[in-house]
């Protein structure tokens, strides 16, 4: 596997690949990988010809006083977990290289409502950071497939309506969360946890499951499901910010016909915030 630091060997490399007909899939990351990342890589390699992975921890989408100080960095442990996996090329910029011109007046992308709500109501300005970084990263790759997890959704939303908007080619594909035999979505930020925080962390996924069978039975309004779920977050030791009934096509509040759904949570546990979801169809399952 080969490592390129800087967008001259990342474009040489890939200019190379096009002119021979070769396709190309991305998976783009902050680093610090588990099976979730590997994933990713592993579809991406069934797809594509020839596979890029980025790491690069982008300050712009972390608000004043977020993690990013202390975001986890393990290049020399994720280069060997990238190379094992068959990665072709890892792209692992430093701050320099895609923000030549500094961070405060660089543009920005902003997807529009969609960015604001749920995590962009308690992350002013994270999706607009996201969209700018993987705006940059989907330009100077041109893959034919960009991988992203689904734990992320409002991420993968966002995303792939920046793509779209910008007329980026290429294909977003969102991927299955990867979970801990727990249940508890596996996140570069679960190192935050200590051990009793690690165990508490698995209600995560227990509420949403819970939440997802009484949205599919259909026994309750979804604010008496929200509200119960918050409850039983806070009854763990949690804080949760929201825990939310959308529609899965685009995080609107659901309307009565709308059986496509997606229940999304964020909670701090001690000092992680973590977030997961669940994706559901309404009136699934007979009432209990
Ligand atoms: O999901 C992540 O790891 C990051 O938000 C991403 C997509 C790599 C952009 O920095």
């Amino acid at each position: 596997m080969e490592t390129s630091f800087d967008l001259k060997s990342l474009r040489e490399r890939v200019r190379g690949w096009k002119s021979e007909g070769l396709t190309i899939g991305l998976v783009p990351t902050m680093g610090n990988l588990h099976a979730g990342h590997i994933s990713l890589l592993e579809r991406a390699r069934a797809m594509a010809d020839r596979t890029v992975a980025s790491i690069f921890v982008n300050p712009i989408q972390f608000g004043k006083g977020e993690d990013y100080e202390r975001y986890p960095s393990t290049l020399a442990e994720d280069q060997e977990k990238l190379g094992a996996a068959g990665l072709d090329l890892l792209f692992a910029p430093d701050l320099a290289e895609l923000y030549p011109g500094g961070i405060e007046e660089d543009t920005r992308i902003t997807v529009p409502q969609l960015s604001d709500i749920l995590c962009g109501e308690f992350r002013p300005g994270h999706f607009s950071g996201v969209a700018t970084v993987v705006a940059k990263l989907l330009i100077n790759v041109q893959p034919d497939y960009a991988l992203f997890g689904e734990k992320d959704f409002q991420q993968l939303l966002v995303i792939r309506r920046m793509a779209h908007d910008l007329l980026i080619p290429g294909e977003i594909i969102g991927m299955p969360i990867v979970r801990e035999p727990d249940g508890l979505a596996m996140s570069s930020r679960n190192s935050y946890l200590d051990a009793s925080q690690r165990v508490t962390a698995a209600v995560i996924y227990r509420t949403l499951s819970t939440a997802a069978q009484r949205v599919a039975a259909g026994d309750a309004p979804f604010a008496t499901i929200e509200g119960e779920a918050t409850e039983a977050l806070s009854a763990a030791g949690m804080r949760p910010e929201y825990f939310s009934v959308r529609r899965r096509a685009d995080l609107a509040v659901p309307g009565a016909d709308d059986r496509e759904l997606v229940i999304l949570t964020a909670a701090w546990l001690g000092g992680a915030r973590l977030i997961d979801n669940i994706q559901v169809e309404r009136g699934a399952a007979p009432a209990a």
